[in-house]
């Protein structure tokens, strides 16, 4: 995660820093990479972004025997999942966190939930150049069942100590880094939910910058696909599904929940395929956009051109290639009546903003604003409300800005969480799918619950503020450092660049 310093977002500024960063990122050989920029309420009005980088599966030389035990859960039967609730806002706070617990006794953190980040890591006590967080510091020390991963083949830079500790390093642009000592403790997800507490790799940060420093929460899970992601790590342990979803909260509300593992798809689910081939990211196949139930007369590869169309719930808006958001932009002016269009809070940036929207409540912005359908390949529909596509105003009371923008000259299309507030959305790589479907995320255990006929053994838990005793861990089976740390040696494209984690 780094911040971007000055990218604003529309005109064609957009695409000179969105392609040069790309251009950085790949050429720094970094797994995962993400842009922030402020959010809105700063007064600046400039883009929170996150971009992710991240290598995909078929490049990783670990895949042999994390491929075969990924079998482990191929039944529909319901497998085990941790229910984790998310808090903050994305347009608020520039991220949503949730809360893990390392160690045992067990030490909590607040973690920015990352699709475009693998390795998961806090601020370690041992840290001389870490900012000031919502948490103390992981203390290695106080935890009886922390080891550091050790030097080995895999690991590329090595700690010049007795210890021998591998070390990993992150650059997501040039402000912002976080590096230290990989270790591996047990992790609890909470216990709303059938996981126990695993042993896990993670990095213990002895140095931050940029906005890893300056931020409130405490550091990152990474969610994206590779090794050393959280989400890996469970799946090769044969603990979970290789699923996870995420549920934003809507525009008033901010927070949400999210699920490590499988779920039953709810009924009424909509579906994208996800080709894991087609880039390092979560990519989607988008076949076509409607605005008030009108098609707008695209074609199709409008959608696929450069890196095609990625979702990626980390970066906080939309973007459009230039076809495809000049259709949009004009279909949603057409279905504007009584609404007056305004400059936008910064006039560093060319926002498209309405005032005299019938009603200051975003929940009532249908009245004023038009619904979109994205349509999937196989006809699949997926309907968002104005919160969707809106921002609010931050020096206008009652008005909204358009939350899509022109990608700049960039084909690319990129879908961030704007578009997937109030919506689950169902992360299905064991199927290369990515389900989609409209709820409340602030209320979303009772509707899934209530969609699928599935009887929670943890919706009655009293509360979600505990992680579970680490005695949960049972056998204690520790993961095989020397696999992980292979696992580690990650191809990015094609270029055989060599890193740790
Ligand atoms: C490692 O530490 C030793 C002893 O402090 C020192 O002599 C050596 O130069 C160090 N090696 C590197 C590569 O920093
Ligand atoms: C979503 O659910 C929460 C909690 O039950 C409720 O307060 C909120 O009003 C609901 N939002 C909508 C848009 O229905």
């Amino acid at each position: 995660m780094a911040q971007f310093p000055l990218a604003p977002v529309s005109s064609t500024t957009a695409a000179v820093l969105l392609s040069n960063f790309v251009l950085f990122v790949w050429a720094t050989v970094d797994d995962s990479s993400t842009v922030i920029l402020h959010p809105p309420h700063d007064g600046s009005n400039r883009h929170t972004m996150f971009l992710p980088l991240f290598p995909s599966p078929s490049s990783s030389s670990f895949s042999g025997d994390g491929k075969s035990r990924r079998r482990l859960h191929t039944s529909d039967a319901p497998s085990p999942n941790a229910r984790m609730a998310l808090h903050d806002d994305l347009l608020f706070d520039g991220y949503f966190t949730t809360s893990l617990w390392i160690g045992s006794p067990p030490q909590k953190f607040a973690l920015i939930v990352d699709t475009g980040s693998t390795v998961t890591y806090v601020p370690c006590s041992t840290c001389q150049r870490c900012g000031n967080h919502q948490d103390p510091k992981f203390n290695p020390y106080l935890s009886s069942t922390y080891q550091p991963v050790k030097c080995n083949a895999g690991c590329s830079s090595c700690a010049n100590d007795t210890l021998q500790q591998c070390l990993y390093e992150r650059k997501y642009a040039e402000l912002s880094t976080s590096s230290g000592v990989l270790g591996e403790d047990v992790i609890s997800f909470g216990n709303l939910g059938q996981v126990s507490p695993q042993r896990s790799i993670f990095g213990c940060e002895n140095m931050e910058t940029g906005d890893l420093f300056t931020q409130h929460a405490d550091g990152i899970m990474g969610l994206g696909r590779g090794d050393p992601s959280i989400v890996d790590q469970l799946v090769d342990k044969g603990v979970i599904r290789d699923s996870f979803s995420l549920c934003y909260g809507g525009m008033d509300t901010g927070g949400g929940a999210m699920v490590l593992g499988g779920i039953s798809p709810p009924s009424g689910m909509v579906y994208a395929y996800s080709d894991p081939a087609r880039s390092p990211y979560y990519n989607i196949k988008l076949r076509g956009l409607h605005v008030a139930g009108k098609r707008l007369d695209l074609n199709p590869s409008v959608f696929d051109g450069r890196l095609g169309t990625i979702l990626d719930s980390g970066t906080t808006y939309a973007f459009l290639p230039e076809a495809a958001f000049l259709a949009f932009k004009d279909a949603i002016m057409k279905e504007l009546h009584n609404v007056k269009q305004i400059n936008g809070p910064d006039p560093g940036y060319n926002d498209i903003c309405f005032s005299g929207a019938k009603s200051d409540d975003g929940s009532q912005l249908l009245r004023t604003f038009p619904t979109v359908d994205m349509v999937f390949g196989k006809g699949q529909k997926l309907s968002l409300t104005p919160e969707n596509y809106l921002f609010p105003h931050s020096m206008v009371e009652g008005a909204y800005c358009l939350g899509i923008f022109q990608n700049g000259k960039d084909a690319t299309t990129l879908l961030g969480g704007i578009l997937f507030r109030n919506t689950l959305v169902m992360y299905d790589r064991e199927h290369n799918t990515i389900g989609f479907w409209k709820t409340n995320c602030s209320d979303l255990w009772g509707r899934l619950d209530a969609s699928t006929g599935d009887m929670s053994p943890a919706s009655s838990a009293s509360n979600n503020n505990s992680p579970r005793s680490s005695s949960d861990v049972g056998s204690g089976r520790f993961i095989s450092l020397q696999l992980i740390a292979l696992g580690i040696i990650l191809f990015l494209l094609s270029n055989h660049y060599v890193f740790c984690v």
